[in-house]
């Protein structure tokens, strides 16, 4: 007879590289019930984004499979996100909020973070996009609400997100006419942000990304003050000049306590719309260098495409218009990226002795 404790034995073999521990001593493996010589679990993993899903599932079958009196495996994946500081949320349902920030406008942050965040619900994932770009908001135009506008409960002051492309989202341009929030100034942008963080009906998220303005101002400083930010993800040119600037942005969120997540290096090289060469128009390397210095790591490097600002401009963002292209491939990559180093942060925080034992 195989027991629960052969079937553990059995996984414990399998070792999740980003927390240098066996699943079952993780606590990965749930609802072990055998049956004859069949067996049915599921690996409960922190991210339902994770890029070894896959993998897990294959060894688990084959280390199960491989007790000579089980002969077959029913493996079910699931996943729960862990929130690293509940306690202290303005926002309780959602888990964790992640800055896509820059020190210089134009470097694709806006582009960056939509197609991240469409990416990352295509996993399953329950995703929210907030455009704190406050002062010039693009999120209505690239994730095609543009002249929508979002239901209000007069009674309780909330307002409802809307929702495309498995997202919801709110952003200062659905509620305003363009060009008018860019004569505020700094009292009114925090207040302004914190509406859009404390008065929309979030419910429950597992992953909020929000949209950044360029630079190091009043957003910055109040988001990092209202909410628990689990991280920021970089977004930066090739070129110096914007290194230098994504280096002022890494400082900032430094100084605040908010961990880089890691660099996206937009517009890395050119891809051909004719012929399909990619050519490096810009220097290579250097957001590489920059992640040394900083100890952090390029999480992509997406190229200068055509077709990723004609959709981006047409409110269809690539991953979602043409989810199996190299393009959208690399916001999927990075999409599972930024979700591991999340579920990385967050197990440092909640559960200290997994990473100072051994
Ligand atoms: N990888 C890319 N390839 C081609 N165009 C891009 C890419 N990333 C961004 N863009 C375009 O560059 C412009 C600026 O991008 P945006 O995301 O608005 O930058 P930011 O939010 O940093 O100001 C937009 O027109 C966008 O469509
Ligand atoms: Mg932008």
């Amino acid at each position: 007879m195989t027991t629960e404790a052969d079937i553990l034995k059995a996984l414990s073999s399998i070792i999740d590289p980003d927390f240098n521990k066996d699943i079952v001593s993780l606590g990965f493996v749930k609802n072990i019930s055998i049956q004859g010589d069949k067996v049915a679990f599921t690996i409960e993993l922190t991210t339902p984004a994770c890029p070894v899903k896959e993998a897990f599932r294959q060894q688990a079958e084959a280390a199960v499979l491989a007790i000579p009196a089980i002969n077959a495996a029913d493996i079910t994946m699931s996943s729960k996100v862990q929130q690293a500081e509940p306690e202290k949320d303005l926002l309780p349902g959602v888990a964790n909020i992640i800055a896509v920030a820059s020190g210089k406008g134009g470097v694709g942050k806006s582009t960056t973070a939509v197609n991240l965040a469409i990416a990352m619900a295509q996993t399953g994932a329950r995703v929210g996009l907030l455009d704190g770009d406050i002062y010039g908001p693009s999120i209505p135009r690239m994730t095609g609400l543009a002249g929508y506008m979002p239901a209000i409960d007069h009674d309780k002051n909330i307002l409802t997100p809307l929702e495309n492309y498995g997202i919801k989202t709110i952003s200062i341009g659905f509620l305003m006419p363009e060009g008018e929030a860019v004569v505020w100034r700094g009292p009114m942008v925090a207040s302004a942000l914190t509406q859009l963080l404390r008065d929309v009906a979030w419910g429950d998220l597992d992953y909020l990304f929000v949209d950044m303005p360029p630079g190091t101002g009043d957003v910055q400083l109040t988001l990092t003050q209202k909410v628990p930010v689990t991280g920021a993800v970089l977004v930066t040119t090739p070129q110096d000049i914007a290194l230098l600037d994504c280096r002022k942005g890494i400082e900032m969120f430094q100084k605040v306590n908010v961990p880089a997540i890691g660099i996206v290096e937009n517009m890395s090289q050119f891809i051909c719309p004719h012929c399909g060469e990619s050519s490096h128009i810009f220097a290579e390397g250097g957001a590489a260098k920059l992640g040394e210095a900083y100890n952090t790591d390029v999480l992509a490097q997406i190229p200068l495409d055509i077709a990723i600002r004609e959709n981006s401009d047409a409110g269809t963002p690539i991953v979602a218009a043409m989810p199996d292209s190299d393009q959208a491939k690399a916001y999927q990559t990075l999409a599972g990226e930024v979700a591991r180093r999340i579920s990385i942060l967050n197990r440092r925080k909640i559960d200290i002795p997994i990473m100072t034992e051994g």
